[in-house]
């Protein structure tokens, strides 16, 4: 066991409550999303505070051209996987399409699940004034809430596709009313996605409750990225997402060796043979 998981092993588990003590100190704390045991385990060791299980895994694991299609099992049984890895990270469940807009009732019964069958310790949904019922009664029943407001990819054909939210005056003042309903409503955090980074700044300023960004600039309390982004794992990389390392290219000449020595006879070797 490396030193950094002999450390964490003996770390508190990061909770709703602290992330809103590290904002009132003004200490900033990073989330990466995470989809299964190996990955999970490796940020968590590495000190990532928050693991979302988000539904960009229709996108990342899935393969598909949007979240939309990803169902509440497919969620439960990725967040099974992460809440198994971890010892220190806070793990957050995403509520996918069609599990919490139909009623406050559905949006419980949906997040009841992500806990008692997921092993999350939060759960998140996409939406500011229209999400307040469900983010009300999820919290009632002692679920945190992490709130999503400004480009909420759920909403990609009401939106008309990824557009930046809140660069218009009236896009400004929309932003800023879902990010407050939302903290009304009793989240204890809220993701700030694609927009200006001075208005992120403004509603950074303007909660008590802390705020994650990701496409909205340095002035949030807290950043999110997706794992294959960070990790070079997708295609491409968007222009908000910073790369830090090229995982992709690594797994392939590692495959391509493979194929190599095993064309040419050089695997197994007799290192790998049984006697
Ligand atoms: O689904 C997801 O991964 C997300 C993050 C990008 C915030 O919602």
């Amino acid at each position: 066991m490396s030193t950094v998981s002999a450390s964490s092993s003996r770390e508190h588990r990061v909770t709703a409550r602290s992330l809103q003590r590290r904002k009132r100190r003004g200490e900033p704390f990073s989330m990466l999303t995470a989809y299964d045991f190996p990955f999970a385990r490796i940020f968590d060791q590495s000190g990532v505070d928050v693991l979302l299980v988000g539904d960009s895994l229709g996108n990342t694991v899935q393969g598909q051209d949007n979240t939309l299609p990803v169902t509440l099992d497919e969620v439960v049984y990725h967040t099974r996987m992460v809440a198994r890895a971890t010892r220190r990270a806070l793990v957050v469940g995403d509520m996918p399409f069609g599990s919490y807009q139909v009623s406050a009732e559905d949006a419980v019964r949906s997040a009841i699940r992500l806990v008692k069958e997921g092993g999350a310790h939060a759960v998140k949904l996409e939406g500011g004034r229209s999400a307040e019922a469900a983010i009300e009664r999820i919290s009632a029943a002692d679920i945190p809430v992490m709130g999503h407001v400004g480009l909420t990819p759920q909403s990609i054909h009401a939106m008309g596709g990824y557009r930046v939210q809140g660069r218009s005056d009236a896009g400004r003042d929309r932003v800023l009313a879902d990010a407050l309903a939302v903290e009304a409503a009793g989240a204890f955090a809220v993701v700030l996605e694609g927009m200006p980074a001075d208005l992120a700044r403004e509603i950074t300023g303007r909660l008590a409750i802390p705020t994650i960004g990701i496409g909205a600039g340095v002035g949030c309390d807290a950043q999110v990225l997706v794992m294959h982004d960070l990790l070079g794992l997708s295609d491409w990389t968007p222009s908000f997402a910073k790369q830090y390392a090229n995982l992709g290219a690594v797994a392939s000449k590692a495959v391509r060796t493979y194929v190599d020595e095993v064309v040419h006879r050089k695997f197994p070797g007799d290192e790998h043979s049984y006697r």
